[in-house]
């Protein structure tokens, strides 16, 4: 009874993404079933199961819209065609809709079947289309070190096992210095990901600005392909987040502003209303052998920054946060990018300085480039252990950039707190673990 049931086959089905691409169809809209028992079994089956689901894709032409609706069910997701009308802001990838409309036989090869929505209704927003990065949680326990710094936790059992072979995990592992490894194996699948979780750094300091456990937000956007991009979406994390706090705690800030740190609020409003500032690691040097203070490290081309360096750019910079580029290869870790300029020999690197604290973002382009990854490595000595990294390089690279910024120093930046240990309940640091 081929066209038994016409009418039902048209009838109007709520459906997101179950895998029903193996639903047979007679024309356009018709089901194809051997009795109408049948047909009903298949629309009550799609009914049933099939109502909500998450936006994997977007293509909006001109006339038609594309989205393609997942519940995680199956792989393969539903194709939904939309008039352009229904093109909204919300519908971006990673919100979750409700789609009403007929199921009919697609024109594509790719698919059987396709959705002509009627109504499209957002069940919960995503954030996507202003941010479109998906969370993603790294682990704390890893192998590698991607700083290069050295400054690690080891992790092992508390029974102390001294013989290698004997390690838990067979090999030394390590609380994590940044998530940015992972993030970049995941950046190849999601494109704009990003983390937030604890930081360990074994760095023996006792500073105002350094913990040995904080908190990091990391990002990581591929198909990114220059460090004006990459400021872009720094800058627009430090503004918007600072907004977003100013706007939905005032009371809290407020508290701060006045009893800690008077006179913050205006410095605040005067980073936030601001462009940053760009300079690049020579001006960087050249501003700082001109100054009139004496520093304890003597400024020089080719050695670090250290924080008297950045208060003093910052000031000089009229305490608007200010992006120093172009660091030398020599002092940055193996995975940033080259930027073939002869002598010099700098890397595309970019860390955000800010009044009172100096770093509080450090990032760069990723060398994508297979055979200049290869060599770098080999130099390093580093081959074996990032093997798995010099293949993400092998197949389907793209250019891609990211960075990381501290949530202590940025809590203290917005709040005007001058001591990293006063933005944490249980601060850790060299010599000092309490509870
Ligand atoms: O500059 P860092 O070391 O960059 C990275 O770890 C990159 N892998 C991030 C990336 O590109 N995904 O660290 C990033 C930020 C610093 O700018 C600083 O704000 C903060 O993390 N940070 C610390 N904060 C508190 N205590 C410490 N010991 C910190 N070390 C770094
Ligand atoms: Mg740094």
């Amino acid at each position: 009874m081929r066209n038994a049931g016409l009418e039902e086959a048209q009838a109007r089905i709520k459906i997101a993404g179950r895998n029903i691409n193996n639903l047979r169809y007679a024309d356009n809209t018709t089901l194809m079933a051997e009795s109408e028992e049948e047909l009903k079994s298949l629309l009550m089956k799609v009914k049933e199961e099939s109502e909500q689901g998450w936006i994997r894709s977007v293509r909006s032409q001109k006339e038609v819209l594309f989205l393609h609706v997942n519940d995680g069910s199956s792989l393969e997701s539903l194709q939904v065609v939309a008039d352009s009308s229904f093109d909204s802001r919300e519908l971006a990838f990673g919100s979750s809709v409700e789609v009403q409309g007929q199921l009919v036989k697609s024109p594509s090869k790719k698919q059987n079947v396709e959705l002509k929505a009627e109504k499209i209704e957002v069940v919960g927003n995503c954030d996507a289309k202003d941010s479109g990065f998906v969370h993603i949680h790294t682990p704390v326990i890893t192998s590698n070190d991607c700083e290069g710094a050295g400054e690690l936790f080891q992790v092992e059992p508390s029974s102390k096992i001294k013989v290698p072979e004997e390690n838990f995990f067979n090999i030394p592992v390590f609380l994590t210095v940044s998530g940015q490894l992972h993030l970049e194996v995941m950046s190849g699948a999601f494109t704009q990901v990003f983390t937030f979780g604890p930081t360990f750094r074994a760095e023996n300091s006792q500073s105002r600005r350094h913990l040995a456990e904080f908190y990091m937000v990391e990002a990581e956007i591929s198909f990114l392909e220059s460090l004006q991009d990459l400021m872009q979406v720094m800058e627009s994390l430090f503004k918007t987040t600072a907004m977003t706090v100013l706007s939905n705690c005032p009371k809290d800030v407020e508290l701060c502003h006045k009893f800690i740190a008077p006179g913050q609020k205006d410095r605040l409003e005067h980073m936030l209303k601001n462009n940053f500032l760009i300079i690049s690691y020579t001006e960087a040097v050249e501003i700082l052998k001109q100054a009139s203070q004496n520093f304890t490290f003597t400024p020089e081309w080719g050695a670090d920054l250290h924080t008297e360096h950045e208060k003093y750019l910052v000031k000089h910079c009229g305490d608007i946060p200010v992006f120093v580029i172009n660091y030398p290869l020599a002092l940055k870790p193996f995975y940033m990018r080259e930027n073939e300029d002869g002598p010099q020999h700098t890397v595309a690197a970019v860390d955000l300085l800010v009044p009172g604290i100096g770093e509080l973002f450090g990032g760069s382009l990723r060398e994508e480039r297979y055979h200049f990854l290869e060599q770098r490595l080999a130099r390093l000595g580093l081959t074996e252990a990032y093997q798995w990294y010099l293949d993400l390089r092998r197949f389907g690279s793209v250019p891609h950039g990211g960075f990381g910024m501290g949530f202590e120093r940025y809590l203290q930046c917005i709040l005007g707190i001058d001591n990293i240990k006063d933005v944490i309940p249980f601060p850790r640091f060299t010599h000092s673990c309490l509870l």
